[in-house]
């Protein structure tokens, strides 16, 4: 309130009289109130927009963690989750997988702005409706809301068990994505060996909920006794990406059948890529395991024993909680760290625990818990992908453990032949890069591959020891693919989309010793063939002055000139012998397959060296 002559009134009884006074104190109190709310400080502004955030909302703006980051990888990385958990659902039903997945162009686009390209800064990629439809266990009814529609829930991530799946994330990721771009539901048909018929939800993920939204569910009839199909429609970008993942994931899983019916463009014509089984045997079911105490963090550990509800003192909760501990081990162990044995979990000295861990000997986890591929199924296996291959050898580790986590190394070649050498990089005409095949529990590895130990290792060894050209610190310069597989019940991933192993010295010691002795197989084929090419080339020359000396001998004995030469011949046969086995593993070495290796001299002149990286698609390149 002002007066006429412009001072402040407020307070003036006189004036303004009582009941203007109380509305006057009335706004100053609001007026306070207010500015008592309003922060004072950018500490307080920032505590103001404090807030929980759920894994969901997380996941949801770092998609590419997860390897949803642009409609390339997206589109493989959807793929790639689907299949896993479609041969994750067989293996844990014990049943050879049948997988069928299906990608189809649709006319829908998802526009994306770009500074690459220049009209108008927009670029727009196809919605491709792929469902990936498998044999496995299925999901329980009450169950699948859940399981696909609540990131970070799945049944892997607390079991100490071998699996492509590790975290209870890769379905949600792609489901999530699948909505951002195309803005429809996921749609789930799943079927138990118990269902009478399938049960078939739409979902879609409410990330700022993180839980499910089911927009329909209903019965419907299945044409498998069980398994689930998962239809989802995303944004992608179909590259030669798509199909090496597929060849690959085919190569990692000889005993999954795996069907591939592609329509990448609207246009375009639908393609099946079939591969059927190369092996029908079942690999070994892994087991699960309790966790080995020298794989704890303090703080893991820390938490363990807060949450136990269960163990009445330090022995039961060691017994009860961690593999390779028994009851003598407990006490030693407890004795070691000076804890007595009868003190409640709550009370443990974690720090002079874990000390103890360390010096006491405990035993390594069980390493029979894992199930590898298989030298074999991946010498069948590589034949399957590789048939004109010159070479295929396999070979692998015992299982190891790393951290008190059990893990084993299986390593294997391919080596020349047109197949082989259409996979490989082309480093000048004629010449070729190795190409790095990396697996992780069985699924192929694709993306940051220069971030992962396993092809950090290939590039390591000194592959001209084995007789193959290299340049420092490269892949060595040859038609030749080279897989790298780990397996363990926990394979350390550098992020969670699984792209890149992390370093750990014993995976990296076991990886080196797998490599070498691959790469003495290849040494001693390399060995072997030039043995051959030499007495080729001897026989060769030996035939020039064979035909004339029976000729001579022809006119003097009178006996034919075919005859005198055909025994001339045998005195010259092939003397040498198929590389001597090394070890129980080294397996035999393959006969060379189409490769035409009559007429070419054992030794070029030097002149003629560059003739080498002409035919270097064929071994022969390597071994004069
Ligand atoms: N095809 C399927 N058959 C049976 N169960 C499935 C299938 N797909 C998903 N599930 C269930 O849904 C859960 C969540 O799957 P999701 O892919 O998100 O996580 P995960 O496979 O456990 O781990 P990761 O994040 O490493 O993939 C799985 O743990 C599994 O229990
Ligand atoms: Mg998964």
């Amino acid at each position: 309130m002002v007066r006429e002559d412009g001072a402040d009134n407020i307070g003036s009884d006189k004036i303004v009289g009582k009941p203007i006074l109380r509305k006057a104190k009335r706004v100053r109190r609001v007026q306070m109130k207010k500015s008592a709310s309003e922060p004072h400080t950018v500490a307080e502004a920032e505590a103001k927009k404090m807030r929980a955030v759920n894994p969901a909302q997380y996941y949801r703006q770092n998609l590419g963690q997860l390897g949803f980051g642009d409609p390339e990888h997206a589109l493989v990385q959807t793929i790639k989750e689907l299949v896993d958990n479609s041969l994750d659902a067989a293996e844990a039903m014990g049943v050879l997988p049948e997988v069928t997945v299906t990608l189809t162009a649709t006319e829908k686009e998802y526009e994306v702005i770009t500074n690459r390209v220049k009209d108008g800064g927009i670029r727009k990629f196809p919605i491709f409706k792929i469902s990936v439809e498998d044999n496995g266990c299925g999901v329980v009814r009450s169950k699948v809301a859940k399981a696909f529609g609540k990131v970070l829930y799945g049944s892997k991530f607390f079991s100490f068990k071998q699996s492509r799946g590790q975290q209870g994330l890769g379905v949600h990721a792609a489901i999530i994505y699948a909505q951002l771009t195309s803005l429809e539901p996921a749609v789930i048909t799943t079927k138990t060996e118990t269902d009478e018929r399938a049960y078939r939800v739409v979902l879609k993920i409410d990330t700022e909920q993180n839980k499910p939204v089911v927009i329909s569910s209903e019965e419907v009839p299945f044409n498998r006794p069980h398994g689930t199909r998962v239809e989802l429609m995303v944004a992608g970008d179909y590259t030669k990406k798509v199909e090496s993942f597929i060849k690959e994931l085919s190569l990692a899983n000889p005993h999954a059948e795996l069907k591939f019916i592609l329509k990448p463009t609207i246009n375009g014509e639908e393609r099946v890529v079939h591969y059927p089984r190369a092996t029908e045997t079942l690999p070994p079911q892994p087991k699960e395991i309790k966790p080995h105490i020298l794989s704890m963090e303090p703080g893991a550990l820390l938490e363990m024993i807060s949450n136990d509800r269960c163990c009445k003192d330090a022995k039961q909760f060691l017994v009860k909680h961690f593999v390779r501990i028994s009851e003598a081990k407990a006490l030693q162990l407890l004795s070691a760290a000076k804890i007595p044995s009868s003190l409640p979990p709550k009370e443990i000295d974690i720090e002079a625990l874990l000390k103890a861990a360390k010096e006491v000997d405990i035993m390594r986890p069980p390493l029979d818990v894992l199930s590898p591929i298989g030298e074999e199924a991946l010498r069948q296996s590589l034949r399957r992908i590789y048939p004109d291959a010159e070479f295929i050898e396999a070979t692998s580790r015992e299982p190891w453990s790393y951290r008190g986590i059990p893990f084993q190394v299986e390593v294997a070649v391919a080596y020349g032949g047109a197949s082989v050498a259409n996979d490989c990089e082309t480093v000048r005409p004629g010449v070729f890069k190795a190409k790095v095949i990396r697996l992780g529990n069985k699924c192929p590895l694709i993306y940051d591959s220069k971030d992962c130990l396993l092809y950090k290792t290939v590039k390591e060894i000194n592959w001209r020891n084995y007789k193959l050209p290299q340049e420092e610190g490269t892949l060595p310069l040859a038609p030749m693919v080279i897989v790298v597989s780990l397996i363990s019940t926990k394979v350390p991933y550098t992020v969670p989309g699984k792209f890149a192993v992390a370093y750990h010295d014993e995976i990296h010691e076991q990886l080196k010793l797998a490599l070498q002795a691959l790469g003495r197989m290849i040494h001693s084929y390399v060995t072997h063939r030039q043995k051959q090419e030499h007495e080729r080339h001897r026989q060769s020359i030996f035939q020039i002055y064979a035909k004339e000396i029976a000729r001579d001998l022809s006119l003097l004995s009178g006996v034919s000139q075919e005859e005198i030469f055909e025994k001339l011949m045998e005195t010259v046969k092939i003397k040498t012998r198929p590389p001597e086995k090394r070890t129980p593993q080294q397996q035999e070495v393959q006969k060379p397959k189409g490769v035409p290796v009559e007429g070419i001299p054992a030794k070029l002149p030097p002149q003629d060296r560059k003739l080498r990286e002409r035919s270097q698609h064929t071994l022969d390149a390597f071994i004069w």
